[in-house]
């Protein structure tokens, strides 16, 4: 690895193919590749066309091979069941190797879907293993969504299997995953051959004969099974992830391209060896989680902790800190909300003075903008580097930040970094002319994505062209807007579609207005998000009742609030809806959002000279008590 940003992306920049070509070289191949890139293929091409592997060999079976089969492979700590719990990698491989034999036996072959709905456990990363290990395409379903979205997602995968817990648990709230389950299958058209549940002692299900199993009784029971060769453009998973309607995307990862770009993020950007301990705290439900709590540190032969808590309640807001120290934590990746959280709590730090982070080397952020205090506070407290990195579910790794490996170039708080080898990153105006320096415009990368990003959507090249790369041709278009200053560093500032992101977590305000709007009372409807100090954004919904409909309303807002938890979920954290006279539209009806957000925001938006009815931003003003 050369030393310094500029020598490294110099390198990448003056041979792509040969950079990757390089990095490859830290997989195991069954079939070496022998090319690199064929644009030719897919939407906009495909890495490694000619190249075989098993991603699970080289998370799990080589470091055995190669005598790290006595270290830990994952940690599980759970201050919600009180429980500590060390994997080594020769025990992983065991497990994994007998989920994929019970699955196998299930009739799971290459290919085939199996949904997977795990709260933090580490069976969760067992199962996601198995699947990988038999050439099958897991789908991790988050444990916030609701059952309508589990099922939209199980109709959509057509898994021939499900692998589900019994319950999970948020905080001190028992969350009964089972019955969530039943309701999802029973709403969906497609059925699984069967499913197999982890029963947790927190709570034990009953079984539905004939169709769902026992998990662990069915891995003692099963056969270990080998590694399967596959091709390194086959799909590993499937991520849903909101896109601008109700119908959710699913992001397909290939196989050859993550291992590869994973494989070498953890030393480039991490900073990262084999022996390392990382600790990821997010969920493996999210695209943070499949790639650096489960595939990242397994494939460098790192030490990953799978943390079931929350940064505060779980007892205090000195859990993160007590994580780090008894686990010897070397790099700590966060969402900005969490340490918002743990800032609020414990502001001059008295819980982290109590425990040793001698270990600790840097701390990561992404998921959301990290406004600038934040950063700052934590590089205070922590003395140490604290790194905002910009990354999508898409791209599967990061797409900006700070590289451990070549050394660190000086940070600027509020900014996402500097691109990752392999992204050429622009932002343009709307004609798709590159905006000049520090001119806001839409965050686009130039084609082609490096590996580890998203090929294609599954089953859908056309609305994966439709959604990224028909705006800019030549260009991936990330939904971000921002800017691209002099020195290269880049500031994601918001999204330019829907999308609004609430504690670390991806939602669409459009999935959110269609809900709110099969309400039997609600005429038209627009979900904006909030600037929140804790969560970045919140969502606001405003509703225009039917003629002639009278409602109290703290009564139609908890209705409101109900719907969109029954439908979406928890984690869509909807809490408030007011009801307003009229929305504010443009001559031709299309509804003014971004007006609409800075009203709430308690910002004086100007009025658009397209609004058929000015008056209405001061009535909805005065609703909102701006
Ligand atoms: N299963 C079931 N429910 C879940 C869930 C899960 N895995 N995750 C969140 N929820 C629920 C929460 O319990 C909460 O429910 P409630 O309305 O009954 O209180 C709701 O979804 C909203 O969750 P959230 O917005 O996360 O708020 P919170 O108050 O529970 O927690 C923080 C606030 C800051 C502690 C929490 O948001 C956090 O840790 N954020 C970090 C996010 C993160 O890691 N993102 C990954 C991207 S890197
Ligand atoms: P997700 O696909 O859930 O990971 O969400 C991706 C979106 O989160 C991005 O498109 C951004 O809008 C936002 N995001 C993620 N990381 C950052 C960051 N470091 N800075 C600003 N926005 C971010």
């Amino acid at each position: 690895m050369p030393q310094g940003y500029d020598a490294t992306m110099a390198q990448w920049h003056g041979d792509p193919e040969g950079y990757w070509r390089e990095a490859a070289r830290g997989i195991d191949w069954s079939t070496p590749p022998t090319r690199i890139f064929d644009a030719g293929s897919g939407p906009y091409g495909r890495w490694f066309p000619d190249a075989r592997l098993n991603i699970c060999h080289n998370a799990v079976d080589r470091h055995v091979a190669a005598g790290r089969g006595a270290q830990a492979a994952l940690i599980w700590d759970s201050p919600v069941t009180d429980s500590r719990r060390a994997i080594t990698y020769a025990a992983l491989q065991d497990q994994v190797a007998r989920l994929a034999g019970a699955l196998a036996e299930r009739g799971v072959a290459r290919a085939d879907r199996v949904i997977l709905y795990m709260p933090m456990v580490p069976e969760a990363v067992v199962a996601m293993l198995a699947c990988a290990r038999l050439g099958a395409v897991h789908s991790v379903v988050f444990g916030g969504f609701a059952a309508a979205e589990l099922s939209a997602r199980i109709a959509d995968a057509e898994p021939k299997l499900v692998i589900a817990a019994s319950c999970g648990i948020e905080g001190s709230r028992l969350v009964k995953y089972k019955p969530l389950l039943d309701a999802a299958l029973d709403l969906s058209p497609h059925k699984p051959d069967g499913c197999l549940i982890l029963q947790r002692d927190a709570w034990r299900c009953d079984l539905t004969p004939g169709r769902d199993e026992d998990l662990l009784q069915a891995m003692e029971a099963a056969a270990p099974h080998p590694c399967v060769d596959v091709a390194a453009t086959d799909p590993l998973y499937i991520l849903y992830t909101s896109g601008t309607t109700g119908k959710p995307k699913g992001v397909l990862r290939d196989t050859g391209g993550y291992a590869v770009a994973l494989h070498r993020s953890m030393r480039l950007l991490y900073g990262l060896e084999a022996g390392d301990v990382s600790w990821t705290a997010s969920d493996v439900g999210w695209v943070v989680g499949h790639s650096y709590i489960a595939y990242g540190p397994l494939l460098a032969g790192c030490t990953s902790v799978v943390y079931e808590g929350k940064p505060v309640g779980t007892p205090d807001a000195g859990a993160f800190w007590r994580v780090c120290a008894e686990h010897g934590v070397k790099v700590l990746f966060t969402a900005p909300t969490a340490l918002r959280a743990i800032k609020k709590e414990d502001p001059e730090g008295r819980l982290l003075a109590r425990h040793d982070l001698s270990k600790l080397e840097a701390l990561f952020l992404a998921g959301e903008r990290c406004d600038p205090d934040t950063v700052l506070w934590a590089g205070r407290l922590l003395d140490r580097p604290v790194i905002d990195h910009w990354w999508q579910t898409e791209t599967g790794w990061c797409i900006t930040g700070n590289f451990r490996g070549p050394g660190l170039f000086p940070m600027r708080p509020g900014s996402g970094g500097k691109p990752a080898p392999g992204y050429d990153v622009q932002a343009l105006d709307d004609a798709g002319r590159p905006a000049a320096p520090g001119e806001t415009g839409t965050l686009a990368i130039r084609l082609p994505l490096p590996p580890g990003c998203a090929p294609t959507l599954f089953r859908n090249d056309a609305r994966f062209c439709q959604a990224y790369l028909d705006t800019f041709p030549g260009f991936y278009n990330t939904g971000d807007a921002g800017t691209v200053d002099a020195e290269g560093y880049v500031w994601v500032m918001s999204r330019t579609d829907d999308i609004i992101n609430t504690a670390g977590h991806r939602l669409s305000t459009g999935q959110m207005e269609e809900v709110l709007a099969s309400h039997r009372d609600v005429a038209e409807c627009a979900v904006v998000g909030v600037r929140d100090a804790l969560k970045g954004q919140v969502p606001l919904g405003l509703v225009v009742l039917k003629s002639g409909v009278e409602r109290d309303e703290g009564e139609l807002q908890a209705e409101l609030v109900a719907l969109v938890r029954d439908r979406i979920g928890p984690v869509a954290a909807f809490r408030t809806a007011r009801v307003v006279p009229r929305l504010p539209k443009t001559r031709s009806g299309k509804i003014l959002r971004a007006t609409l957000r800075k009203l709430a925001d308690g910002e004086s938006p100007a009025v658009p000279p397209t609004i058929d009815d000015p008056m209405i931003l001061e009535e909805i003003g005065a609703v909102l008590g701006r």
